[in-house]
């Protein structure tokens, strides 16, 4: 395989991606202290402070003292060089080294970044938010969120030593399922995919159904509810841009799987990478059971796609596609015209 250079540059100085929407981090892991995330080569402190959660560059306005390093006191993050605090929207509160009675400075106050709550995660936006026609930030939608039948299983989030336009090509494709994840769910004597008819699928999301047939190892019998060796899956695969896939599954039983996947690239060639589970089940498997499988499928992924140098080639020649790639090449040539845009 001709191995592509890698650059840092294609996706982290694109205007365009500066204005999407990604994943950093769990909300549960802003709280008492600040966290440091990088997103797109860009350093940002996230902190919380009454119940919302900021996001500033990770560099003091005073010596440019790493902010992330600093401590939560009061609600306010606290600066761990000359102890200046910070408050909600970034506002300067105080200077430890001035009398009480002298304003802070102007310009100490800290240029925030847009971030939004939402399925238990923080997303955040480097540049002029991408909105959805009613004006809401374009965060993807999973409609089971709002079903009280269904419950919502969060997972920790990992780095991938890949690009994140390597990790949506492989979460769209199931023609690897049967080489890729024959420890887990996928059989290798069907190979042959059916053809691929892409449509919107609901809630913004484009992409295509189909029907699997899936080993039923032991961990994936608590997870399918079965107990039979192989169980059929009614399935979707979609995208939305830049990077969200959302794979969903349905057994006979009634029983339903939604797995949002999550790349952000930290750079070009570094990725976040968390997914969210939700289910219509009766509770009776521990959430931490549920996850044991789908992370165990995530690690065959990610063991694959630490072996693929550089970004993921957008243009509509330099890679070879088969009929089972329609899906990723349809994101592909949408993601290259957002980011020409
Ligand atoms: S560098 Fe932050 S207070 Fe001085
Ligand atoms: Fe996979």
């Amino acid at each position: 395989m001709a191995s592509q250079t890698s650059t840092t540059t294609i996706l982290c100085e694109n205007p365009a991606l500066r204005n999407g929407w990604y994943a950093v981090a769990r909300s549960v892991d802003v709280g008492a202290a600040p966290l440091a995330v990088t997103l797109l080569d860009t350093k940002v402190v996230l902190y919380r402070s009454g119940s919302e959660v900021f996001a500033a560059p990770d560099r003091c306005p005073h010596r440019e003292a790493p902010l992330s390093g600093g401590y939560m006191s009061d609600g306010c993050l606290v600066c761990p060089y000359h102890g200046w605090s910070f408050g909600t929207e970034g506002r300067c509160e105080r200077v430890p080294s001035s009398a009480d009675n002298i304003p802070v400075p102007p310009r100490a106050h800290l240029a925030t970044f847009a971030t939004v709550e939402k399925y238990g995660l923080v997303w955040l936006c480097l540049g002029t938010p991408n909105t959805l026609p009613n004006g809401a930030p374009d965060i993807p939608i999973i409609p089971n969120e709002d079903d009280p039948s269904f419950r919502r299983i969060n997972t920790p989030v990992d780095i991938w030593r890949c690009s994140a336009t390597r990790m949506s090509d492989n979460f769209l494709d199931i023609s690897h399922f049967p080489f890729v994840h024959l420890g887990t769910f996928g059989r290798a004597q069907e190979t042959e995919v059916p053809k691929v008819q892409l449509e919107e699928l609901d809630s913004g999301w484009y992409g295509y159904k189909y029907e699997v047939r899936a080993n039923n190892s032991p961990l994936g019998t608590m997870v399918s509810g079965q107990t039979v060796d192989v169980v059929e899956r009614a399935m979707s695969s979609g995208f939305h841009l830049p990077f969200d896939v959302r794979s969903t599954i349905a057994y006979h039983t009634g029983l339903q799987h939604i797995l949002l996947l999550l790349s952000t690239p930290i750079d070009d060639v570094t990725s976040y990478f968390t997914f969210v589970v939700w289910r219509n089940d009766d509770f009776a498997v521990s959430a931490e059971e549920i996850i044991r499988f789908d992370l165990a499928i995530g690690a065959e992924d990610k063991r694959m796609l630490e072996q693929l140098d550089g970004v993921l080639p957008l243009d509509k020649t330099t890679l070879v596609n088969a009929q089972a790639d329609k899906a990723s090449v349809e994101w592909r040539r949408r993601l290259n015209e957002a980011m020409q845009s």
